[in-house]
């Protein structure tokens, strides 16, 4: 190989360096955005239980516990999530994510969805610590707000 040839090559193969780096570079920040907003989700599925079970009469009712569980879903949905719900974080776009495209279709509606449930876990709050039976009334809401929007914008699971 001539000289020049060399530094040729040399020259190709950190251009191409450069531009597969820039790649991995944003496929992270894509594939960071989809685990937080799973991690989010799994917050919302873990303290959602547990008013559930109770709900449910599949453990005893505990005013203190029910009420810091609402506590946490209400200031769970008070947190800013744009930065989860990127485009080119699709099911189409990126693997082992279950976001449908059409939340980017439907932008207003997705975040629609989203104030209903910030309005359901305010009830929520209002209700989990003072009853049994206040908790049960606000329960049907509560998971009526979170499968709307699963409904919706979810693809079922593979
Ligand atoms: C505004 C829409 C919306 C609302 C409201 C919503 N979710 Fe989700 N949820 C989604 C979408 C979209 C996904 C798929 C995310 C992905 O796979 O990237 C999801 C995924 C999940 C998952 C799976 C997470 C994982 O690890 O893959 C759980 C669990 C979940 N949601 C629970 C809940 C619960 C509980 C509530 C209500 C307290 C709720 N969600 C409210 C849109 C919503």
């Amino acid at each position: 190989m001539s000289k020049k040839t060399t530094i040729t090559a040399v020259i190709l193969g950190l251009a191409l360096t450069g531009a597969a780096m820039a790649e991995s570079h944003m496929d992270k920040a894509l594939k960071d955005a989809k685990d937080a907003r799973e991690a989010h989700m799994e917050l919302y599925s873990f303290n959602l239980s547990l008013l559930g079970r109770m709900a449910k009469g599949e453990m005893p009712y505990d005013a203190d516990a029910a009420g810091k569980a609402a506590a946490n879903l209400a200031t769970l949905t008070a947190m800013d999530q744009a930065r989860y719900w990127i485009e080119g974080t699709d099911e189409m776009s990126i693997d082992e994510t279950r976001a449908k495209p059409e939340i980017w279709e439907n932008m207003a509606d997705f975040q629609a969805k989203g104030t209903a449930l910030v309005d359901a876990t305010q009830t929520m709050e209002g209700a989990a610590g003072q009853s049994l039976e206040a908790l049960q009334g606000a329960m049907g809401p509560l998971g009526g707000a979170c499968g709307a929007c699963h409904k919706a914008y979810r693809a079922p699971k593979t």
